[in-house]
């Protein structure tokens, strides 16, 4: 079993380049299912999520090719399968984002209901929603949804988004592209992956306007050519080691990271204590002394407080002298992490969506086991200040979502490696 092993090693110092989005990469590859000509897409973080989605799209019949080491290359022309593997699908839900193409592309789409997973039941109800909207016509057995668009294809429509979801509005977003006439998504998603998918939407012929705002105005055009596009670069990865530099003091230069992107977590560091400078070619530099103040935080929708923050900025809260509060309002079920630093001697009494949070001077190194994506970022940075070894085990799902995390902690003087028992 594989796991990785952290020595509180002091302050943080140097420089780390944020690689690319993965929460912009999943639906840009999953749209580019629209074209019928050549994607090449630039600045693709290396992540197991990713080779998933590459999988997904080859079973759909697209080619597609690493032209170097985080450049891909598609060409979706002879796309013909209209079903996504069930096998995959299970192995990552954000393959939904799938159906909207293939059902505004092939008039039909057809995938195994992407499980919850234990951040929460994830339900799919608004993508479907939003499908309806269009014209679909929405076909739903145990563990399995159908969509099929209606002779002459998907309609322009109006639909409102009960919650704004970022999975549900790529969908729809992508979904409205062909059809005919306009769409219009109200209370939809910001998020900057939204925009970026927008952006690239549009290099490939759609008329998106408004991504980035509630309400997202989709103009269907007859066809999509290819496009070349550059994610944009990660804001959670950004602000993970953000938070790792302000936890351990230090001095940090995170590149590559848009900061308006992480307006939230730059306003919380400043009020725990930790000094943020902005610099003219997209970095950042956190500075800290490591003695941090308590503060709350409620996660929000973009742009509010980003729920996948919540773990890491708890195991800061676990250090900062006081007491904290975090309330999470996304997902109802994302304080799996609470045992975990727990057991590393965190003081941490939870009631439903809401953590309390006492500061200790000290964590104590533990084995312990990473639950979720964040919540395996979370027991490293909360390792990086513990006294002794920590071992983090379950350590797939920080490669899910972080791109050689512990090569890049290294290179900031972080006494970080992985193992295999
Ligand atoms: C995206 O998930 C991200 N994943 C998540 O990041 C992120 O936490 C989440 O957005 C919120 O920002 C990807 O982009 C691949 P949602 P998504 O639909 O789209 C409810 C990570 O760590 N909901 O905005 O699945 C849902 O239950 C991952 O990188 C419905 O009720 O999130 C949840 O409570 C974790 N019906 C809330 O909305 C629906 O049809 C937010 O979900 C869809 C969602």
């Amino acid at each position: 079993m594989e796991y990785i092993r952290v020595r509180g090693n002091g302050p943080l110092h140097g420089t780390v380049t944020i690689s690319g989005a993965k929460n912009a990469a999943l639906p840009i590859l999953a749209a580019s299912l629209l074209a019928d000509g050549e994607v090449v897409l630039d600045q693709v973080p290396r992540l197991s999520d990713i080779e998933i989605m590459v999988e997904v799209l080859k079973a759909l019949h697209a080619e597609v090719e690493y032209l170097d080491d985080e450049t891909l290359r598609i060409d979706a022309s002879k796309v013909d399968v209209t079903e996504t593997p069930g096998d995959l699908m299970n192995r990552m839900r954000a393959s939904f984002v799938v159906m909207g193409p293939l059902l505004s592309r092939l008039g039909e789409a057809h995938t195994s209901m992407p499980g919850g997973c234990n951040i929460g039941e994830r339900p799919v109800d608004l993508h479907l929603k939003g499908f309806q909207a269009l014209g679909a016509e929405i076909d739903e057995e145990p563990g399995a949804v159908s969509a099929k668009a209606p002779q002459g294809g998907l309609k322009g429509g109006r639909v409102y988004m009960d919650f704004p979801s970022v999975g549900a509005t790529q969908n729809i977003m992508m979904a409205a592209t062909l059809a005919d006439g306009e769409t219009i998504i109200e209370n939809a998603a910001k998020e900057p992956e939204i925009v970026d998918l927008a952006n690239f939407l549009n290099k490939m012929g759609a008329r998106v306007r408004g991504a980035g705002t509630s309400n997202i105005y989709i103009e269907g055009v007859k066809k999509l050519h290819g496009a070349k596009h550059t994610i944009i670069p990660d804001r959670i990865e950004a602000l993970t080691f953000l938070i790792a530099a302000a936890m351990t003091g230090g001095e940090v230069r995170v590149e590559n990271v848009l900061s308006d992107h992480i307006r939230p977590i730059l306003a919380k560091l400043g009020e725990v204590g930790a000094s943020l400078e902005e610099t003219d070619d997209d970095a950042i530099i956190v500075r800290s002394n490591g003695r941090l103040k308590a503060t709350k935080i409620r996660t929000l929708p973009y742009p509010g407080f980003p729920t996948d923050a919540q773990a890491q900025f708890m195991a800061l809260m676990t250090i900062a002298q006081g007491q904290s509060h975090v309330e999470e309002t996304v997902f109802e079920n994302r304080f799996m992490h609470v045992k975990e630093l727990s057991r590393m001697g965190a003081l941490i009494v939870t009631d439903g969506n809401q953590a309390s949070i006492r500061g200790v001077d000290r964590l104590k190194g533990a084995k312990v086991n990473a639950t979720d994506l964040r919540a395996g970022a979370a027991l490293v940075l909360a390792g990086l200040v513990a006294e002794g070894e920590t071992q983090v085990f379950n350590v797939f799902h920080l490669d899910r979502g972080y791109d050689r995390f512990e090569e890049k902690l290294r290179g900031l003087g972080a006494d970080v490696e992985r193992f295999s028992e």
